[in-house]
């Protein structure tokens, strides 16, 4: 029980309107997120999992909504075609959507928008426990308490976005072993994530993911495998300062080859920098996924099983993901934004985890499952 907070609660008993400053950094004022009562001897109740915390709202991940769904950063909007702004995590509405598999056959074999997300559990925007995974895949945490206070500290920390560092979170009664990560966001009231906008990942991350998930791909027994965390090869940075599209593959300026779509950890990357890679940059999770979710199946950045950015979207008719590129008549997966070279002479017609997965894995984790061929 954390007595600095239940001291507070003791003090702070008068409603106070929410400022622009609600959490910035510390704990908002109780009473905006939880039902004060008073006891016989006049000392508040304190909040308990038995008591449901005390909270205003069923849940606490539809307590976040009351104030985040649609404004304050909007997490999750209306409409799996219409998403708020992409402010670096990415929406949750696409867990409404019917199809997200674009894989040249997806609209055969549907696989639901909740593929695409993290679910939360919140019955006010209908959303519910994945309906697939028990636990987090390569972890254990259990999916039944997935909710933003999962990741998210409901009284403010210091930490980037109020993430959960090393210790106890009460939801799931679970233990992080990882620190926060660090990293630099752009203000919520921006516009949203663009080339000389967007989130700044310094460190921690594959960490802080790996608190649930484990060093997932690292061993290749989850069927795609790849490095999750260490410095980029020199190869894949010369390929990411060069590549500037499928029509412009190797032409590109390297002070002005970020992309947001695909970022990688620095020390030297500011919210509004635009340069490729240094020596110590590094692969992390968030290379490739987005931490609430995408329209994509496995929280893309891109669509993993798209083979042309154009094609986003068509076969399963789910929201398309902005393409980075116009200068292709085709534009490629972005795994080719590190791996030029060594695409040169091949995966020009397929997605590249068509062939770079082990395919029985596949079969079980993403039914209905369609034909692929394996080479690992
Ligand atoms: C932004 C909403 C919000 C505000 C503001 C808030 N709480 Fe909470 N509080 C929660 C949620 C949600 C939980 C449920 C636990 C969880 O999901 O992490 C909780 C749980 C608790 C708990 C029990 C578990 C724990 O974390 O120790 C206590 C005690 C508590 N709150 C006290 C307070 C006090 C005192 C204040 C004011 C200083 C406060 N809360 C302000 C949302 C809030
Ligand atoms: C009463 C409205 C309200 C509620 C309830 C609320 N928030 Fe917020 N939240 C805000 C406002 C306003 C801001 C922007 C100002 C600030 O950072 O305090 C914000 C900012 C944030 C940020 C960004 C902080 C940063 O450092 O950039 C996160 C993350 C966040 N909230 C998560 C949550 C979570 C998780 C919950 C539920 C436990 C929650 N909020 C509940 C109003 C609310
Ligand atoms: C608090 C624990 C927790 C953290 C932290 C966490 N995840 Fe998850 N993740 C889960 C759970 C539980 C599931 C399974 C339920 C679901 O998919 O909604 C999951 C599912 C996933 C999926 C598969 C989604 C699907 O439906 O097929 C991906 C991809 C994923 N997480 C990536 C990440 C990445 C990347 C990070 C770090 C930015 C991360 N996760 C951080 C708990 C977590
Ligand atoms: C699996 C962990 C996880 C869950 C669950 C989660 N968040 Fe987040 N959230 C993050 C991370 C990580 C970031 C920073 C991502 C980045 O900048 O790339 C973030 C960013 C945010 C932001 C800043 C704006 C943005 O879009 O980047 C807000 C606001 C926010 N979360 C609110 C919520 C709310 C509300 C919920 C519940 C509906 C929630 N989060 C659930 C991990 C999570
Ligand atoms: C180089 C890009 C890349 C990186 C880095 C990466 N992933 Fe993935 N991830 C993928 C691809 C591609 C898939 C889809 C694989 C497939 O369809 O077999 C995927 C799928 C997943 C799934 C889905 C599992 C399921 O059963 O649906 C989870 C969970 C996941 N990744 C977590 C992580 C975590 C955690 C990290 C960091 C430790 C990470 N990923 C790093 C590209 C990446
Ligand atoms: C941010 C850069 C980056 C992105 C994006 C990226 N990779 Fe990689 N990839 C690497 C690095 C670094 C290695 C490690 C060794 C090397 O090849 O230099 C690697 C290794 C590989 C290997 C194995 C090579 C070997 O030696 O065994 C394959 C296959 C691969 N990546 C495929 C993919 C696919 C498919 C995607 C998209 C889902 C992807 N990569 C996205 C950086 C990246
Ligand atoms: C039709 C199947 C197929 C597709 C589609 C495919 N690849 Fe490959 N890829 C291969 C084969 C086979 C090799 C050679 C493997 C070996 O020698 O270990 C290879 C080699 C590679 C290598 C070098 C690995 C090494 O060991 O040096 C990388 C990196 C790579 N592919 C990335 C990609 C990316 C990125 C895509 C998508 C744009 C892609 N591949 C699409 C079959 C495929």
């Amino acid at each position: 029980m954390n007595i600095s907070l239940t001291l507070i609660l003791c003090a702070v008993l008068v409603s106070v309107a929410v400022a622009d400053e609600f959490h910035k950094g510390g704990v908002g004022t109780c009473s905006v997120c939880h039902v004060i009562h008073t006891l016989a001897d006049g000392n508040p109740v304190v909040p308990t999992a038995d008591n449901n915390y005390l909270l205003r709202e069923n849940t606490p991940s539809d307590l976040c909504l009351s104030c985040h769904a649609t404004s304050n950063g909007a997490v999750w909007s209306n409409n799996p075609l219409v998403p708020a702004p992409q402010r670096g995590a990415g929406n949750f509405i696409f867990e409404q959507a019917a199809n997200l598999n674009d894989a040249p056959d997806g609209a055969q074999h549907p696989l639901s928008g909740g593929h695409g997300v993290h679910n939360c559990v919140a019955p006010s925007q209908n959303s519910d426990v994945d309906p697939v995974h028990d636990v987090a895949p390569g972890g254990s945490y259990p999916s039944k308490y997935l909710g933003c206070t999962s990741c998210h500290d409901p009284h403010g920390n210091t930490n980037f976005r109020m993430l959960w560092g090393v210790g106890h979170i009460p939801a799931g009664d679970f233990t992080f072993m990882y620190s926060a990560p660090y990293a630099d966001g752009t203000p919520l009231d921006s516009a949203a994530e663009s080339r000389t906008l967007h989130t700044a990942y310094h460190s921690g991350w594959t960490n802080w993911c790996r608190n649930c998930h484990g060093l997932y791909h690292a061993d290749g027994s989850q069927g795609f495998e790849h490095p999750v965390d260490g410095p980029l090869t020199g190869h894949t940075r010369v390929s990411y300062e060069l590549y500037d599209g499928s029509g412009n593959p190797t032409g590109g300026i390297p002070q002005q080859s970020y992309l947001p779509e695909v970022p990688f950890e620095s020390r030297t990357v500011t919210i509004n920098s635009t340069n490729g890679p240094e020596m110590q940059s590094r692969i992390a999770c968030i290379t490739c996924h987005r931490a609430h979710g995408s329209s994509a199946v496995d929280l893309g950045r891109w669509d993993f099983r798209v083979a042309n950015l154009r094609l986003d979207g068509s076969p399963s008719g789910s929201y398309p993901i902005p393409n980075p590129y116009t200068s292709g008549t085709i534009e490629r997966s972005l795994c080719v934004k590190c791996h030029e070279q060594d695409t040169r002479t091949h995966g020009f017609t397929q997605a590249c985890i068509e062939c770079h997965r082990e395919e029985t894995l596949v079969r079980e984790k993403l039914d209905p499952a369609r034909p692929v061929r394996s080479i690992k």
